[in-house]
C-alpha cells in the first residue's frame, strides 16, 4: 500500500476516515448536520477499536469510517489500533483510497507515523497460491493519505517505519511461504533477493564448510534430510568502524517432523513455520539496513530441515559439537537447540560479539506457559533483560522474563555424554534454554527469546491478519534504537 502525508483533504474519489476520542471528533465538522445521530443509532461511543460506517451526500457517496481512540486515549498506544482498524476495514471493501483525517487530534510525528505502519502491516496478505479468489475477496485498497499529521511525520515513516514494515514482511514472507519453497538453500535465495543492494555482507557456509568445522550438533539434525544445511550469516556495518557488534542468532528450521521421535500427524504442517527465529533475524537485518541504522549488527540463521530417514540420527546418538561439547540425543525432536547450539559457537569464535541474542520456536512449553500474548526471555545479564523488556514494551513484541538457575541446569547431565538435549517434561522451556548457555563463553551478554508461542497467529490483531506475525523484527529493531544506536 502506497503512504502519503498532505496538509489538507485532496479532492476527488476515496473514502474518509475520521478518528473520535470519545465525543472529540474534530474531522466530522462540516460534514452535516445529522451525523451525530447516525453514529448513535450505531451505538458509536467514540470507545476504543468500535468504528461506524455511514455514507456521505458527496462525490456520488463517499463513504466515511469513525474510528473510535477511547476518551482518554494517548496518542502513541492508539496510533496502532487506529491504522490496524482502518486497514483491515478497507482491504476488501472495493475502495481503493483512503485519507484519514488527524486535524484536531494531537498527534505527534511519531504517532502519526505508528498509523501508517500499522496500516501498512495489517494490509499485508499471501495470496501467492491463492489462484481461484473470487474478485470481491481480492484487495482494492491501494492508497492511504494522512491528512494534518505533523510535519515531520513523513520523515519519520521514510525514514523508521517504512523500512521496519519491509523487513517485518520478509520475515512474514519466509514464515508463510511452505516447506517444499523455502528450504536452507532456498531461504538464503529469498534473503538475498530481497536485501539486494542494501549493503548487508552475505557468508554463508554449507555442510562441508560445517563439516570442517567441527559443526556435529547441526549436522546431526540435517543429516535425514536431502536438503543441505546452511548457515547464513548477514553482517550490517552502520556503526564506528571496527566496532564491536551485537550478534542475532535465529532458528531456523525450514521444517520439523520432529525425526525419528517424529510428531503426531495432527497439526503438523505448522511445523513450516518453525524457522521463525531466523526469518525474525533476516527482516530484522532488512529493517536495519533499509533505516541505515549506526549500528554493527550481524545477524546469522540456522538453517537445516528436520526429517525421518535411513540416515537420519536416532535417539541415544552421540554428537560432537563445535566447541568440543559431546551431546547425548534423547530425542530427535529436540532438534532447535543443536542447531542453535553450533550456531552460537560460531558466533562466538568468528563474531567475537558482547551481545548474543538468539531467537527460536523451541518449546512447546513456552506456549503453555505464556500462550500467544507474549515470547519468553531466558537472560544472564539483568541490563540486558531490562534492555529487550523495555524494546518489547515500546514496539509491542512483548517478552516475559523466565527464570535460569543451578538446580535446572543440572537436569541436562548425561550419564554417557557432557550434555543430554532434554530434560524432564516440566521446566521444558528452561533447560533448553539452560543447553544453549552451556555454549555461551564467559563474560558474553546472553538472552534466548523462545518464541515458540508467537510467530504464527489464529486469530489478527492491529498489526496483523490470522498467519505469520512477524514478531521479532521490531523488537529487534527498537533494541538496535535505543541501546546500541545511542551507545
Ligand atoms: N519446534 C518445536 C517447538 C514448537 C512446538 C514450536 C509447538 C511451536 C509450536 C521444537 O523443535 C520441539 O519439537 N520441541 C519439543 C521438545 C521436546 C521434545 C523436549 C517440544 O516442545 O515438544
Ligand atoms: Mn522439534
Ligand atoms: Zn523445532
Amino acid at each position: 500500500m502506497q503512504i502519503r502525508f498532505a496538509p489538507t483533504r485532496p479532492a476527488g474519489d476515496y473514502a474518509l476516515v475520521v478518528p473520535a476520542a470519545g465525543t472529540q471528533r474534530p474531522g466530522l465538522a462540516g460534514l452535516g448536520e445529522g451525523i451525530d445521530a447516525v453514529l448513535r443509532r450505531q451505538r458509536f461511543e467514540g470507545e476504543a477499536g468500535g468504528a461506524a460506517e455511514l455514507y456521505l451526500d458527496q462525490d456520488g457517496g463517499r463513504r466515511l469510517i469513525v474510528v473510535g481512540l477511547g476518551a482518554d486515549a494517548k496518542p502513541d498506544t492508539a496510533a496502532e489500533k487506529l491504522g490496524g482498524t482502518l486497514a483491515a476495514r478497507l482491504l476488501t471493501s472495493g475502495e481503493t483510497h483512503a485519507v484519514l483525517d488527524l486535524t484536531g487530534l494531537n498527534f505527534d510525528a511519531d504517532a502519526a507515523a505508528r498509523v501508517a505502519l500499522a496500516a501498512s502491516l495489517r494490509s499485508w496478505r499471501h495470496d501467492r497460491y491463492r489462484t481461484k479468489l473470487k474478485d470481491k475477496q481480492k484487495p482494492t485498497l491501494a492508497s492511504l493519505t494522512i491528512v494534518g499529521a505533523p510535519a515531520e511525520a513523513e520523515a519519520r515513516w521514510t525514514s523508521r517505519y517504512a523500512p521496519l514494515a519491509a523487513g517485518v514482511e520478509l520475515t512474514r514472507e519466509l514464515v508463510a511461504e511452505p516447506a517444499n519453497i523455502i528450504y536452507p538453500e532456498s531461504f538464503v535465495a529469498r534473503c538475498r533477493a530481497s536485501m539486494e543492494g542494501l549493503g548487508i555482507e552475505f557468508e554463508v557456509l554449507g555442510e562441508k564448510d560445517m563439516a570442517d568445522l567441527g559443526m556435529g550438533a547441526l549436522l546431526g539434525v540435517s543429516q535425514g534430510s536431502v536438503r543441505d544445511a546452511q548457515l547464513l550469516v548477514m553482517r550490517w556495518n552502520g556503526g564506528e568502524p571496527g566496532g564491536t557488534p551485537v550478534c542475532f542468532v535465529g532458528k531456523g528450521v525450514t521444517f520439523d517432523t520432529g525425526g525419528i521421535s517424529i510428531k503426531p500427524a495432527a497439526g503438523m504442517e505448522s511445523m513450516k513455520w518453525d524457522m521463525g527465529g531466523a526469518g525474525a533475524v533476516a527482516g530484522a537485518m532488512k529493517a536495519l539496513a533499509g533505516r541505515k541504522a549506526k549500528a554493527n549488527v550481524v545477524g546469522i540463521c540456522g538453517l537445516v530441515e528436520n526429517m525421518p530417514d535411513g540416515n537420519a540420527q536416532r535417539p541415544g546418538d552421540v554428537v560432537t559439537s563445535m566447541n568440543g561439547q559431546t551431546i547425548e540425543v534423547i530425542n530427535t525432536d529436540a532438534e532447535g537447540r543443536l542447531v542453535l547450539c553450533d550456531a552460537i559457537t560460531w558466533a562466538q569464535a568468528n563474531v567475537k560479539p558482547a551481545t548474543i541474542i538468539d531467537l527460536a520456536t523451541l518449546t512447546g512449553a513456552m506456549v503453555v506457559a505464556l500462550g500467544h500474548e507474549m515470547g519468553g526471555m531466558f537472560a544472564n545479564d539483568d541490563t540486558l533483560a531490562g534492555q529487550l523488556d523495555a524494546a518489547g514494551k515500546a514496539s509491542g513484541d512483548k517478552l516475559w522474563r523466565m527464570p535460569l538457575g543451578e538446580a535446572y541446569d543440572r537436569l541436562i547431565d548425561s550419564p554417557i555424554a557432557d550434555i543430554k538435549n532434554v530434560g524432564p517434561r516440566e521446566g521444558g522451556s528452561i533447560t533448553a534454554a539452560h543447553f544453549i548457555g552451556r555454549f555461551i563463553d564467559e563474560g558474553v551478554k546472553w538472552a534466548h527469546l523462545d518464541i515458540a508461542g508467537m510467530a504464527w497467529s489464529d486469530k489478527p490483531s492491529s498489526t496483523y491478519d490470522k498467519g505469520a506475525t512477524g514478531f521479532g523484527v521490531r523488537l529487534l529493531d527498537q533494541y538496535v534504537a535505543d541501546v546500541v544506536e545511542k551507545g
